[in-house]
């Protein structure tokens, strides 16, 4: 008997946390709605509703698709929801508020996957100068459920009025979906001058889908309050489109405490240091090179198992050391060969790796390190920010060298093929390839 008051005082708390107004306050990492190509699929929701709303003005007309009726909801707070027939990869919600050529609304999106846990994802202020659709974009993920919550507008009344509303889902394909991949990227130098913060704001400009952490995020000092300290300074308005993987450096502290601290969710979203997502058609891994590499360990099960699961017709996967280098650094690193393996097997087409501090590309080659078109091309991208070294011996089917030059690998990741360019910090592209065709 005592659980439901109980419950009734717990889902008001989550309630008033979910709707902290933020005002005028813009998002922390605005993404651009035209960054996420393949962003314009028109999701049809199988129920519309509201927190409130006038008897002359219901949610339905919101979604009627005629601009001269809408829905009104009175209340600081007050909101529209969108619910669809099932969970899609969402990207973006279009609103075209009433009278918005005459005044601005503040609002916030949010999604959710359950119906229960929501998270914003984009809040901001309409422009107050169009009375069709805007667009506000968010970074692409799974959900169900979209909230447009409305605090005030120009009028200073508190009546939330949207004319239309609709969400926007990632291509069925996924379109092509651009990512950055880089690694060794933060020391302690947090200066706009520093070769991490111009490495920060050239992702920026990017702006892309995901970003590719290839590990030693924190070269050096590697305690949570130095990520607070140094990369938390540079890279950390990207930190929501961030997937990261641990280096050596992330060891040096027991268990990489720094890091998975530092990272939370996103370090871990599966429950281990290893795990994958799907981008477009795109089916991406990322590995624990620092940790149980071994055949008959639980991270090559998980890799074999997640593997055999996909259906995407393109891999890409990533860990911090790379079993092929001619970095002076550090070289080759053979224990990664079972992740070799299972990927080969698998029909991989790219694996990222970081470690040595320089740029490196390989051509296509097997596990064992024989050049096939059926094999594996591979990527040092060691560039972030951190101090850079020279090359030593070039070893075999090493195609592109460029040593001395921060930068990131910028991917293009097509329905059946990708691109490169490896994008050094004063914009220049120093290496760039393709379409090749996924395997
Ligand atoms: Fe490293």
């Amino acid at each position: 008997m005592l659980r439901r008051p109980l419950f009734v005082l717990f889902t008001i708390v989550v309630v008033l946390a979910a709707a902290a107004p933020v005002h005028a306050r813009p998002p922390a990492d605005p993404l651009a709605a035209s960054a996420v190509t393949g962003c314009g699929t028109r999701q049809t929701p199988s129920v519309v509703s509201a927190s409130t709303y006038e008897d002359v003005n219901p949610p339905a007309q919101a979604v009627d698709g005629n601009l001269d009726t809408r829905w009104s909801g009175y209340g600081f707070g007050a909101y529209l929801q969108l619910e669809l027939p099932a969970r899609a990869t969402l990207c973006a919600v279009q609103v075209a508020w009433f009278r918005g050529d005459e005044r601005w609304n503040d609002y916030t999106v949010y999604t959710s996957a359950d119906g229960t846990t929501y998270r914003n994802v984009n809040a901001g202020r309409s422009t107050g100068t169009t009375r069709a659709m805007e667009t506000y974009a968010f970074t692409p993920h799974e959900a169900r459920f979209v909230r447009i919550a409305f605090w005030q507008n120009a009028s200073q009344h508190l009546w939330a009025s949207i004319s239309e509303a609709a969400v926007l889902g990632v291509d069925a394909t996924g379109g092509t979906q651009t990512v950055v991949a880089v690694g060794d990227i933060s020391q302690t130098c947090v200066t706009a001058d520093c070769p991490t913060a111009r490495t920060a704001a050239l992702t920026g400009q990017i702006n892309p889908a995901r970003i590719l952490g290839l590990g030693d995020q924190q070269n050096g000092n590697d305690t949570y309050e130095d990520f607070l300290r140094y990369f938390d300074k540079t890279w950390g308005p990207l930190k929501g489109r961030f997937h990261p993987t641990p280096g050596n450096h992330e060891y040096e502290v027991a268990g990489a405490d720094g890091y998975f601290r530092y990272f939370g969710p996103a370090a871990k979203p599966q429950g281990a240091s290893w795990y994958s997502f799907d981008l477009g058609n795109w089916h991406i891994v990322s590995l624990n090179s620092e940790y149980d590499r071994n055949e008959g360990g639980a991270q090559l099960a998980w890799l074999r198992a997640d593997l055999a699961a996909t259906t995407k017709p393109c891999i890409a996967a990533y860990w911090h050391r790379p079993k092929f280098s001619s970095g002076s650094g550090h070289g080759n690193f053979p224990n990664v060969k079972p992740f070799w393996d299972a990927l080969y097997a698998a029909g991989a087409d790219l694996v990222l790796n970081g470690h040595d501090h320089d740029y490196e590309r390989f051509a296509p080659q097997r596990p064992d390190g024989v050049a096939s078109p059926a094999g594996i091309r591979e990527f040092v991208v060691g560039t972030g920010g951190a101090g850079l070294r020279p090359f030593g011996a070039t070893v075999a089917n090493s195609e592109r060298r460029i040593a001395g030059t921060h930068g990131v690998l910028r991917l293009d990741l097509g329905t059946n093929d990708y691109t490169w360019r490896f994008v050094d910090i004063d914009g220049a592209t120093r290496d760039q390839g393709g379409p090749v065709a996924c395997h």
